[in-house]
């Protein structure tokens, strides 16, 4: 759905948004779906690179939200810095992400704004936001197991951040 100044904008970003962020996206679509919040949340995905602009999420991404039956259509895309200031929530997937994303804020303040995913995991939650626990890895130069252990990352943290959002929706 096109992002609108009256609905809660989020973006998730990888480095090349063609395997984390879209199965992020799909996930968390699902779960805004499930919980009544599609009309007024809008979740889209970036990469932190241009590398792969124009391309459809990697074959093994597909894949595996297809198996796990998630709707899914991509075209990879670059963040755009401007995206800090209209999104109300950027989750980078790691912390290179995250790092990468406040890095393209002109005076430094997208602290807030950019969080990294796995926060938002009822079970990690404690843990400070550089703890390398939090971090959904890169699986582009491993086999297809290690877009299941992405997706199931992914699933764990989805419903957190749903209920983060129906929080500052009000
Ligand atoms: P993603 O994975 O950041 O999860 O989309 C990657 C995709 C491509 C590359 C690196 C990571 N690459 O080096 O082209």
């Amino acid at each position: 759905m096109e992002p609108t100044a009256d609905r809660y904008r989020i973006i998730v970003a990888c480095l090349g948004n063609i395997c984390r962020s879209p199965i992020a996206e799909a996930v968390l679509a699902d779960r805004l779906a499930r919980a009544g919040l599609s009309d007024r949340v809008t979740v889209e995905s970036a990469g932190t690179s241009g590398w792969h602009v124009g391309s459809n999420a990697d074959p093994r991404a597909q894949a595996t939200m297809t198996n796990a039956g998630y709707t899914h259509h991509h075209s990879a895309r670059q963040f755009d810095p401007d995206w800090l200031t209209s999104g109300d929530l950027v989750l980078g997937m790691d912390q290179d992400n995250v790092e990468d994303l406040r890095a393209l804020s002109p005076d430094g303040d997208a602290e807030g704004v950019v969080r990294i995913f796995r926060s938002f995991d009822p079970q990690l939650m404690h843990l400070p936001e550089d703890d390398p626990a939090l971090a959904v890895p890169d699986p582009y130069y491993g086999d297809a197991e290690g877009f299941t252990e992405v997706l199931e990352m992914i699933e764990q943290a989805a419903d957190g951040i749903v209920d983060h959002v129906r929080l500052e929706l009000g």
